[in-house]
């Protein structure tokens, strides 16, 4: 398949630049400032997508120097190779660091102060985005300091952008509480809630499929979808994250941002424009009519697991509790199986079955769109159940494309029927995968576009769905099971029982079929549940 835009595509449109600024980075010298953010800006300026007058300014308790920051940049960048050295040394220069205290008042006095020698060295305006990428607690305080000191404000064609990471909240409750704190020294246009699942150009591609093309909308409804999938499989474990994972689960670290967001992107109605709140307005109202989950039969509806040891790529990995910094006795989720039903016309009694875990067989992210069966089948002796429905696959990683399955004739007797995939794959089509999720959220934080970021309406949305069921689970006395699963497996049985109760199964994702992993295994055999 070939990117033709003569044959009718608008093709490749250049990026627009963004004005002025530069960025602060809260937690510089973390994890995710070093993995992600950094090499996601030294992408953008090594695409000259960065305003000549753009800086970056870290910000930790660590002590170091403009030079010993830049070291750590530097060796953290080393392995790459896909970046000159040129260009990493002139990305460097633009690189500073500030040591200080996050509650500290002096520090926001020294960073005001800063930011005026950037801004004129650099010859910049003024902008500034603060980048928030420390741990939740401290959101409220550094944008409080930031507002006492005078940074949070917008005057004199001025702006500052605050970028926050999830989680946002951990709860309705809280998520309100930590909206109020933000919003007492910012407006909603100010704020940049990230979901870096929404940067993602495979997951940005199911709006251009549903909305760029006249042939998916006549079909996208039950009365021709039979069921939707939604899978984030993981190989990882918890790695080094046990601190935060222990107080988080994966309900709260991968459903109620990243599935939510996708299933809104697949169920959602046409937005009027593509403008950032008429898109917003649009998920928000799908999330609202999301039903609720049945509290007295939560079970049929969601499921929770938990790895146990097993086996991955052919070594040993230990079961959760046993990593590092995890509870003996744990009962924190790491995979969560959802039957979701949307309450509105278009998707009456099409479930949406949602499932993350880690440590399953292979990654993969998919969203898998089953069509219904033909309604009556002509080629006899076949009844219409024998006929493979058509399935729209969307493949969001590692192998991102778009896939349809069709029943097609094949070669041999007159009635001899085969599925068949029309496929896109998009590193065969652009030459290269796509860009880090980060590099699109970035430049469109920069250019002033939050399209692809949370509006909190739809994070209370989101929590309002989610919130009764971390309660249901964190009450002993309804003993909700854990089910413990193989590590190097689909996740528990009861994942299993959860689709097959509706006459359906999971879908092996594509990447799992290329490694010849097989289907759901249980721990120990036909799974194991705790409680
Ligand atoms: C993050 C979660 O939001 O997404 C992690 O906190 C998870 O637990 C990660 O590993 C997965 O992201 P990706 O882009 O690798 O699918």
């Amino acid at each position: 398949m070939n990117f033709d835009s003569a044959a009718g595509g608008s093709g490749p449109r250049p990026e627009e630049m963004p004005e002025s600024c530069g960025i602060v980075i809260f937690g510089a010298s973390g994890d995710l400032t070093h993995r992600k953010l950094i090499p996601s800006l030294l992408g953008l300026y090594q695409k000259k997508l960065l305003p000549d007058s753009f800086y970056l300014l870290g910000c930790a308790r660590s002590r170091y120097s403009d030079e010993s920051f830049r070291e750590t940049i530097r060796s953290g960048l080393a392995e790459s190779g896909a970046i000159s050295q040129a260009e990493i040394e002139s990305f460097l220069e633009k690189c500073h660091y500030l040591a200080g205290e996050y509650g500290e008042p002096g520090l926001y006095i020294l960073l005001s102060e800063r930011l005026a020698s950037l801004d004129e060295q650099y010859g910049g305006k003024g902008n500034h985005i603060f980048y928030l990428s420390t741990p939740p607690n401290l959101y409220a305080p550094i944008v409080g300091n930031l507002g006492d000191a005078g940074l949070a404000g917008q005057r004199e064609g001025r702006w500052a952008r605050v970028v926050v990471e999830k989680p946002f909240g951990r709860d309705l409750e809280s998520a309100r509480a930590l909206d109020a704190e933000l919003r007492g020294h910012l407006e909603e246009e100010q704020i940049y809630r990230i979901d870096h699942y929404l940067g993602k150009e495979t997951v940005q591609n199911i709006l251009m499929l549903r909305f760029a093309n006249s042939i998916f909308e006549p079909l996208w409804n039950s009365r021709y979808i039979d069921h939707v999938q939604i899978t984030v499989a993981e190989t990882l474990g918890v790695e080094h994250r046990a601190g935060y994972f222990e107080q988080a689960g994966l309900l709260r670290d991968m459903v109620q941002n990243h599935l939510i967001q996708m299933a809104a992107l697949v169920a959602m109605e046409p937005p009027t424009s593509f403008e950032p709140n008429r898109l917003r307005d649009e998920k928000v109202k799908l999330i609202r009519s999301i039903r609720p989950f049945p509290l007295h039969e939560l079970d049929r509806w969601i499921v929770r697991g938990q790895y146990g040891p097993g086996e991955l790529d052919g070594r040993s990995v230990p079961g959760y509790r046993d990593e590092q910094g995890v509870a003996p006795d744990s009962t924190v989720e790491t995979f969560v199986a959802a039957r979701v039903m949307v309450d509105n016309w278009r998707w009456q009694n099409v479930p949406f079955y949602l499932r993350t875990g880690k440590r399953l067989a292979s990654k993969a992210t998919e969203i898998v769109i089953t069509f219904k069966s033909v309604p009556y089948s002509i080629f006899s002796p076949l009844k219409a159940k024998d006929l493979v429905p058509n399935v729209l696959c969307l493949n969001v990683q590692p192998e991102e494309g778009v896939s349809l399955t069709i029943q097609a004739k094949s070669p041999g007797p007159k009635v001899s029927l085969a599925a068949l995939n029309l496929d896109f794959g998009y590193q065969e089509v652009f030459g290269a995968s796509p860009p880090e999720a980060y590099e699109r959220l970035l430049l469109d934080c920069m250019l002033g576009d939050q399209t692809l970021f949370w509006r909190q309406d739809g994070v209370e949305a989101s929590w309002t769905l989610v919130t009764p069921v971390l309660e249901a689970w964190a009450d002993e006395s309804l003993n909700t099971p854990l089910n413990l699963y193989r590590s190097g497996t689909w996740g528990p049985a009861a994942a299993c029982d959860l689709i097959e109760r509706d006459g359906r199964c999971w879908k092996v994702p594509l990447a799992s079929i290329h490694s010849g992993v097989r289907f759901a295994e249980g721990f120990p055999a036909g799974g194991a549940s705790e409680k």
